[in-house]
């Protein structure tokens, strides 16, 4: 058995749930009318509501004693100062120098890194002004109208969860486009509206080799040159972001048009490098470095409060409660704010990618459960669509509901019926109707059976968190995503797992380039399972 497992402090909480599985929500809530007060925690301008989970008062301090058993705050310290955290790459982790915004060095090899980042973010500025006014042209004169981030994974998903979670703050006469899937489809749909010379591309990948980017990349700078004067246009049209120098220039890209970034930030981390400058393009640089701004708090949030109030540590030890306790193999993000549509797809890399690992930091098969399917969309429209399962089924889906108070827009009524969801939804899960108050609502129908009550019936109990914060500005963006990746982090601590290597995604993209030549003619394969040479041979037919 895991020393995890073994620990003292994991059997008091295994003992701990045992007590709690037969106190229902309601009843916590009924005998206590404090329980807000107790378990809500205020942060800026966002307010995080855990009350609606199921806990008591000895929950999260056996929680607590596990976090401190396993030594996390020491764990987190050197996170922050940049030591070795991801042996397996031998790489430090530091997206939060990359936020940073006091004059404190932080060190990497004995060197500081804060004067190339604030480098970076310079060089972005004087990028983004070039643009804005109009004094970077195109080849024929002409303003950039259009930006199209080439990128996938990481290189992809931030920018396109922040630039479309910050659409109010877009500059006016600038679209952004994020192109990914391999798929031609992808490129094809966004080409078709765009004219070269107007359109920036933006190639943005730590390796510069993934095979999806370059695909989309070198597809897209055919596109351009069948209509660019000569090749020297492309220096107006095609900047690269990527740790990789030689890749860039090998692909034709100019090294002055590259923005870098180091290896310290990974790629699931690395909206807050110049990964973020289609970010920066699209809402401006000020608001850029407002969302770095409001990260930065969450990280000194995460970095100095005491594990009793840091709001990433609740919300981590709260998913193990539910991950390795309750079985839970789940967990829902549902933000009411259709500008967070990318939110939950963000961090099903995010957390995905990161705790979906099934060996210890010793190569030790785990013996517990690991991080939970990260999966959700925006409200209303996730409640015509799965709700029904998740207040009726028979799956216990943890969830973190997200809300503004104050929207960007002041059309009549669409925010309090919005927020009235919001706020309807968690208390449903956790209230339920329970047969008495179903029957006492039929009793004007005579011929309510016993199955139409039984069918009404919401058992409740189901567990939620509330964030509910002011406005979905760039500082408060920062702040909530920050929020995200530390309890990404901490639960990979509980959990003794690297949280910052992927070695899992290798795999198909090894079998990948395999089967690649074997498509290039229309020979028989059996050199594979029959499963895979079946459906090689029946693509090479149907084709
Ligand atoms: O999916 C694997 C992965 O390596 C991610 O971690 C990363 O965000 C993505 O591919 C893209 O990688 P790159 O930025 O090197 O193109």
């Amino acid at each position: 058995m895991s020393a995890l497992r073994n620990s003292a402090e994991w059997k008091a909480i295994q003992a701990h749930h045992q007590e709690i599985v037969p106190v229902p929500l309601r009843k916590l809530f009924s005998s206590d009318p404090r329980r807000f007060h107790s378990y809500s925690l205020h942060f800026n301008d966002i307010l995080f509501d855990y009350s609606k989970n199921l806990i008591n008062n000895k929950t999260l301090p056996l929680l607590f004693d596990l976090a401190r058993a396993v030594k996390f705050e020491k764990k987190r310290d050197a996170m922050f100062s940049g030591d070795i955290i991801n042996t397996t790459e031998h790489r430090a982790v530091l997206h939060t120098a990359l936020r940073k915004q006091d004059a404190t060095a932080v060190y990497f090899d004995h060197q500081d890194v804060m004067p190339k980042i604030k480098a970076t973010l310079s060089k972005m500025r004087h990028f983004c002004d070039d643009i804005h006014s109009g004094n970077w042209k195109g080849y024929s004169g002409k303003k950039i109208t259009d930006i199209v981030n080439i990128g996938i994974g990481g290189s992809d998903l931030g920018p396109k969860m922040v630039s479309t979670a910050l659409t109010p703050y877009a500059q006016a006469d600038l679209k952004a486009h994020f192109i990914s899937n391999a798929d031609q489809s992808h490129l094809i749909n966004a080409l078709t509206h765009l004219n070269p010379e107007t359109t920036l591309f933006i190639i943005a990948s730590k390796t510069f080799s993934t095979l999806e980017t370059m695909t989309n990349a070198n597809s897209a700078k055919h596109w351009f040159m069948q209509q660019a004067p000569d090749k020297a246009a492309i220096k107006k049209h095609f900047i690269a972001i990527s740790t990789h120098a030689e890749n860039v220039t090998t692909f034709g890209i100019d090294k002055a048009n590259m923005f870098e970034f180091w290896d310290w930030v990974g790629g699931r981390y690395s909206l807050w490098s110049s990964i973020g400058l289609s970010i920066a393009l699209y809402i401006g640089m000020d608001n850029f470095e407002a969302l770095l701004d409001g990260a930065f708090d969450a990280d000194q949030h995460f970095h100095t409060t005491p594990l009793e109030e840091n709001i990433p540590v609740v919300m981590a030890l709260l998913g193990i409660w539910y991950n390795n306790f309750f079985d839970a193999d789940t967990h829902a993000i549902l933000p009411y704010a259709q500008d967070l549509d990318f939110f939950a797809d963000y961090f099903q890399q995010g957390d995905m990618e990161s705790n979906g690992k099934n060996t210890d930091f010793d190569g030790n098969q785990v013996d517990y459960s690991t991080g939970p399917i990260i999966w959700g969309q925006p409200g209303t429209n996730g409640q015509h669509a799965f709700y029904q399962l998740m207040h009726q089924g028979t799956k216990l889906i943890p969830c973190d509901f997200l809300a503004p108070a104050q929207s960007h827009y002041d059309l009549p009524e669409h925010h309090d019926i919005l927020l009235s969801n919001f706020l309807a939804q968690p208390e449903a899960l956790m209230h339920g109707k329970n047969a008495t108050e179903v029957e006492k609502d039929l009793q004007n129908n005579k011929e309510a059976t016993k199955v139409l009550i039984s069918s009404k019936v919401c058992v409740g109990n189901k567990p939620s968190n509330s964030f509910l914060f002011k406005k979905l500005t760039p500082k408060t963006l920062g702040s909530l995503i920050a929020f995200y990746e530390h309890k990404i982090f901490t639960q990979g601590v509980i959990w003794n797992i690297n949280s910052f290597d992927q070695m899992g995604v290798e795999l198909g993209k090894v079998l990948a380039k395999v089967i690649l030549p074997e498509l290039k003619n229309d020979k028989i394969i059996d050199s594979h399972d029959s499963s895979t040479n079946g459906l090689i041979n029946a693509y090479k037919q149907l084709r």
